[in-house]
Order: C-alpha cells, then structure tokens, then sequence
C-alpha cells in the first residue's frame, strides 16, 4: 500500500482502515514514512477530522508503537493514576498536582510533553531544574514512582514513541488544533503509563487550542469515549484559558511559582482554584476520598503540613536533581539579564488578553520552540501577569518581561501591548472553571 494513496484518502475526506493507519504509524519506526508525509497526513486530518472508529484505531496504534507499563508487580498500595492538560500558558498545575496526590496516596506516573505551540510544556518547565533527568528508563521510573509517588518525565523511546515523533511535527506545522489528533497523542501516553484513572483538563478560551466550549466538549467527549474503550476512568474539567494561569509564565519562572505555592509563601488564587478543582477530581475518581469535602481537606493537609513539598523535593533527588533544590532555587534557576515592565497602551481596567499572542511571545523571547530540537532559554517569560478585571495605568504593569537582551525585552513590550484590551467599566473575571464532565 503506497503510503501517498492513503494520505490522499484522508486529504480527499475519506475514512481510512485499520490497516492503513497501522502502515503510517508502523512506518514511523522502520522509517518508511518520512516526516514530510507525517506532516501532510497530520494537515489532512486537521482538515478532514476522523471518524470515532478512526480516532480509537489512531490510538491504538500509536500505544502499539512502545511498550505498555503494568504496575501489578509494584505492589504499590494505592491507585495510579494521572491528570493531562491540552495545554496552555502558565499552565503550571502538573507540578504541584503530581507532589499533592502522591503526599494523599495516588501513583502518579506523569509523562508530560514538550511545549507545543503557543504552549507550554512540562517537560520543558522540569528541565529548567539542573541535572533533572526528564528521561530515566523504565525500571528507574518505576522505582520512583513506588518510592515517592510520583515521576514527571518527558516521553520517552519505550512509551509511544509515535506519538514524540508525531507531536513534533505537529509543533511545527500549525496541525495541533485536532481532537483527533490530541486525542490520540494524549491518551496514547496515558493508556501506555498504564493509569487505573484519568484526569483531564480541558482549556478553553483564546488561549487554548479549544477556543469555544462546543470545542472543548466535543473533545473533553472524544477522549472520554476513547479512554473508556480502553478502560480507563477518566473525567473532564474545562477550565478557563482567557488569562495567562498563575502570575509567571516561562520555564524556570513557573519552577519558581511552583516552589512558592507548595512552600505557601505565595499561592495565586486562580491557580490554587484550577489546581484544588483537578486534584478533587483525581482522589474522588481513586476513591482515595469519598466526597468533595474529605478530598479538599487531604489536599489543604498536605499542603499545610509540607508532605507536598516534600514529596517534591524526594522526586528531584531520585531524578538527579539537587538535593537541596527547593530550600535554594535561587542557586540552581536561570534568571533572565532584562527585567522590564511592560504597560498597557492607557489605563482603565483589563477586559481581554490575547493569551495566544502572550504565549507565542515567549516563544520569540527563546522560551519555546520555532524549529525542530531547538534549545530552550530556560530564564526568559514573564511575572506579575496581570488579569481580566485588574486596573492597569502608566504606575501598574500589565505583567514583567524577562528577557535575554535588552533589544529582545524592546522588541516584546511593543507587541505586548497589543495583547491586552481595555475598558474604562470595570470588569467581570472570568468562570475558571467551567464545566465538569464525567
Ligand atoms: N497535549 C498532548 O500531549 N498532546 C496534544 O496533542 C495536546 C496537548
């Protein structure tokens, strides 16, 4: 079967075979696909969608591409499961999430992606962690995640490789915006890390790759379906992506967010509200607690007593990090040389941001990529974001550029500009999160 003729089928609106989409994605490993076909067949898809029966063949192939971990043998005493975000800016959660449900009793075997996108990745944002290993094998993610409760890699050759090499593509080729294409390439991560359950948080707003609700649901729709044809538990909480999530948005600054929710030295009420909605959900899905209240406690708990940062802490160590990372950040994160304020164009109180156009800027600062492979600024992005309803004047910043240069901090203020609009009413914040779907 001539590879081309099948992406011909697909461009043309066709539904493909089984057969047919296991020679793309087996080809991906022989290497008798080349990207160049990957990147028109992940075009045609992104214009002629998939069909359900396509979408779960899709998956299953690209699971069939690594290995799939079993946790019988573990004995770990307690549910694994996970939480995955389409993906935003600022978007943060993974990090503090994955220490708070281990420190209640979940197993949270986490493999993240790369940025992608507009948006950010958390395995990026661990990597702005020296000497962090976001790609252990296997049996070493296994001990860690027996040994501390959880592990927050990146993908690796064992786990849906197809996937890595079909993400990339898609970074690259403006062909991410796909519930086909998103539900294959997270649940193909999440069915191979072998979950007892799932949770996933589903963006919404002009900052996620869902820009309207109808969106989201079909998708929040489209990997519920998929995820119980594999049996796997999984549930849906649409969140807001109107505003950049948390203050700071860039690798190492959301590190440092991180440390300063989990330590309690600073915790963003919008961030504590998207983090506490995900992490309910998870410990309601495990039964790790039996209502709404008794999980909002365990969690409030571990965050109060330390066990959340702590648990953090253990899981740098185990994967190389520095043992005294989160009582000295300061001594192992990458500060930007520029630090500028950027203000709105007058003053008068914020009533949309362009959260796409913020995100697309840290790529240009160097946080994200825009060629294939591309190393990462670790320091650059932003802080002090400000929000929909918040005042803003020539005295109070829309949000702190941190920049490699002085002319890149110049060129990004200009442009920041634009993303922010202003009204002289004052404005409602928007609903965080939006819906719950189970
Ligand atoms: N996160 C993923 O892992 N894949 C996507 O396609 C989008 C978000």
């Amino acid at each position: 079967m001539l590879v081309k003729e099948i992406i011909r089928k697909k461009r043309d609106g066709g539904e493909l075979s089984e057969q047919e989409i296991n020679t793309l994605i087996e080809g991906l490993s022989d290497n008798s696909v080349s990207r160049e076909q990957i990147s028109a067949f992940t075009m045609a898809v992104y214009f002629k969608s998939m069909t359900t029966a396509e979408i779960s063949t899709l998956t299953r192939a690209m699971i069939n591409s690594g290995s799939r971990l079993d946790w019988q043998q573990q004995d770990l005493g307690g549910p694994v499961v996970d939480k995955h975000s389409t993906g935003g800016v600022g978007d943060k959660v993974s990090l503090m999430l994955a220490p708070m449900i281990a420190a209640c009793g979940g197993y949270v075997p986490m493999i993240s992606g790369r940025g992608l996108g507009h948006s950010g990745g958390t395995m990026d944002k661990m990597e702005a962690i020296p000497c962090y290993n976001v790609t252990p094998d296997l049996n070493r993610m296994k001990q860690v995640v027996k040994n501390v409760g959880c592990a927050i890699i990146g993908q690796t050759a064992e786990l849906a490789p197809a996937d890595r090499i079909i993400y990339g593509v898609r970074d690259m080729t403006a062909t991410v915006e796909s519930v086909a294409l998103i539900t294959a390439s997270i649940l193909s991560k999440k069915i191979s890390a072998g979950l007892d359950a799932l949770v996933m948080d589903i963006k919404v707003g002009n900052g996620a790759f869902m820009a309207t609700e109808e969106e989201a649901d079909e998708l929040a729709t489209s990997i519920i379906r998929t995820a119980r044809e594999n049996h796997m538990p999984t549930h849906a909480v649409l969140t807001s992506m109107d505003e950049v999530l948390g203050r700071n948005a860039g690798n190492a600054l959301e590190v440092k967010e991180t440390l300063d929710y989990l330590s309690g030295r600073e915790r963003d009420s919008h961030l504590h509200e998207v983090v506490m909605a995900l992490t309910t959900e998870m410990l309601l899905l495990t039964k790790l607690a039996g209502d709404r209240a008794e999980a909002m406690d365990k969690l409030q708990t571990v965050l109060e007593n330390g066990r959340a940062m702590e648990t953090f802490a253990k899981m740098i160590a185990e994967l190389g990090g520095p043992k005294d990372f989160v009582e000295k950040p300061e001594k192992y994160l990458a500060v930007a040389p520029v630090i500028k304020p950027v203000y709105a164009k007058g003053k008068g109180y914020i009533s949309a941001i362009d959260v796409r156009g913020i995100g697309n800027l840290i790529v240009s600062l160097g946080g994200g990529r825009d060629a294939p492979g591309q190393e990462l600024d670790m320091a650059v992005g932003l802080t002090d974001a400000a929000r929909i309803g918040e005042y803003v004047d020539g005295e109070k910043p829309v949000a702190m550029i941190h920049a490699r240069t002085q002319n890149n901090a110049d060129q990004i203020v200009a442009e920041m500009q634009n993303c922010y609009g202003l009204s002289d009413k004052p404005q409602k914040a928007p609903k965080l999160i939006r819906k719950l779907i189970t």
